[in-house]
């Protein structure tokens, strides 16, 4: 029993012993080499596979975690990125290569609270672009994809690229490399397109554009983009505006897509004053309308886009339009004004009319009466007939009376009873 336990006691100090050396090993070694034989084993467009050699002997790799470090930095650029911490001395990375990029690696080993306890000095390589001028380079290249992912990609042919030059794009997805096939040329803007459904929306795509001319070498471009960011959807299907102004549409066609990954933008355009309001909603493809004026004719529509997932650089298109009528209560209302317009006009063409004929004055036209017409006769003559008219008869100063009258004027038959007098007094 005895001897057990001693042997149980000698084996752990034994252990502790050990794991103590261990560290004290690590301390011990003063200088890391740092990998060697860092190289290129593979390049499929800008995807480029490293590998190398950590020059650490079996031994330290025995006692200790060895990670290696990868970090990289464009020619263009000030700082180097941190990129990872690999447990083989392997790695594949993408890069854009036309702009030159440097890569480092050294090795690191660990204890085992994942601390460092050591790191080697870097070994560096430069991957060098393409031999060209840099102005020979397709430049503002893009792409977008729609209606299920066909695949336009255009660029400018570079500033300082020949005539001649040809430029052809390769694209790699799922560990094949393809080109494009369909070319057009619009005024210096290049453009090819790729057939629905060879895209796989689900993965990156890399692409190299280089060129070919006869007086000039052609630099390459390479760059890598998420299929999904630059999606244009089908615009959503079957918008309906309901009688509880309920607004509903339905997703375009063959999309398998996550909703709540969606925004929707509806647009309420007010016909009348021609003023637009944008809502967005998610999670539903319905959205209940208020504040509309029961007056007023709208049209709405919808449109899509990823949002809350990722987020897509373009709407899709406008969705059909459906029209909110004005109601129907509020059409007798603009027929009462109409009919109050309509009265006001029949009175002013008739009261023009009343003017124009005179029916006015014949209507309301007093009926002459005798006694007015002939007051002289019975006020001063007494209806002495003969005296009466032989006043009238000096015809033409009567007419010359008349000329004088203003017919409407009560006064105008005093005016004649009174200058009718002298005339009584001529020899
Ligand atoms: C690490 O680099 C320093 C300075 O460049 C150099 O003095 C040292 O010898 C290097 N160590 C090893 C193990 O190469
Ligand atoms: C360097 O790496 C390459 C590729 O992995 C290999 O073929 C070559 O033998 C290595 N050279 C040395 C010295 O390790
Ligand atoms: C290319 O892009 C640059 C910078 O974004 C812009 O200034 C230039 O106008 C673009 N060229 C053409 C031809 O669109
Ligand atoms: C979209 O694709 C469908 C087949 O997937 C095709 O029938 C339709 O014509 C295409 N529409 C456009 C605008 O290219
Ligand atoms: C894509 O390219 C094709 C062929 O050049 C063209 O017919 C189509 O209109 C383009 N579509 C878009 C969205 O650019
Ligand atoms: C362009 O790149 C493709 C794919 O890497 C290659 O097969 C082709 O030879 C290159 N063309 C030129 C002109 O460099
Ligand atoms: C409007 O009507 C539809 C179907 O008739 C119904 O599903 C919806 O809930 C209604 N919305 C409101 C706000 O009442």
């Amino acid at each position: 029993m005895v001897l057990l336990y001693t042997c149980l006691t000698i084996s752990f100090v034994l252990l502790l012993a050990l794991s103590d050396g261990r560290l004290e090993f690590l301390a011990d070694i003063t200088d890391l080499n740092p990998p060697t034989n860092l190289t290129v084993v593979d390049r499929q467009l800008g995807e480029v596979t490293f590998s190398w050699n950590d020059g650490l002997s079996e031994f330290i790799k025995a006692q200790s975690r060895v990670r290696y470090l990868f970090e990289y930095k464009y020619f263009d650029s000030q700082s180097w990125q941190e990129d990872s911490r690999l447990l083989e001395p392997e790695y594949m990375k993408r890069f854009e290569l036309h702009r030159g990029v440097y890569i480092r690696v050294k090795n690191v080993l660990l204890d085992k609270h994942q601390k460092t306890v050591k790191e080697s000095n870097w070994t560096v390589m430069g991957i060098q672009s393409s031999t060209g001028d840099r102005e020979t380079l397709a430049s503002n290249f893009s792409c977008v994809l729609y209606n299920h992912s066909a695949m336009n990609c255009t660029w400018y042919c570079g500033r300082k690229a020949p005539n001649d030059t040809q430029y052809k794009m390769y694209y790699r997805q799922n560990d094949a490399t393809l080109q494009c096939t369909h070319y057009t040329d619009v005024g210096g803007r290049q453009e090819c397109h790729i057939d629905q459904g060879t895209v796989d929306v689900e993965e990156n795509v890399l692409i190299c554009v280089n060129g070919s001319s006869n007086s000039r070498m052609i630099q390459q471009y390479y760059t890598e983009f998420d299929p999904q960011v630059y999606e244009v959807y089908n615009p959503p299907v079957n918008l309906e505006v309901l009688p509880n102004l309920t607004v509903k549409w339905d997703i375009p066609p063959g999309y398998a897509i996550n909703i709540d990954c969606f925004a929707f933008e509806l647009n309420v355009t007010d016909l009348d004053k021609g003023r637009t309001e944008l809502f967005t909603c998610r999670h539903e493809t319905k959205y209940a309308l208020v504040h509309i004026k029961p007056t007023t004719r709208y049209s709405v529509k919808v449109r899509m886009k990823l949002k809350h997932c990722k987020e897509t650089k373009f709407w899709s298109p406008w969705s059909n339009e459906d029209f909110i009528e004005p109601v129907q209560v509020l059409n007798i209302y603009w027929m009462l004004i109409t009919l109050a317009i309509l009265v006001t006009v029949l009175g002013l063409i008739l009261m023009f009319a009343f003017k124009r004929y005179r029916l006015l004055e014949i209507v309301v036209k007093p009926i002459p009466s005798p006694q007015k017409k002939f007051n002289a006769l019975f006020e001063e003559y007494n209806g002495d007939f003969q005296n009466w008219i032989n006043c009238q008869i000096p015809v033409s100063e009567v007419d010359e009376c008349h000329s004088v009258i203003i017919e409407e004027n009560p006064q105008s038959e005093e005016l004649r009873s009174f200058r009718c007098r002298p005339s009584m007094h001529l020899p």
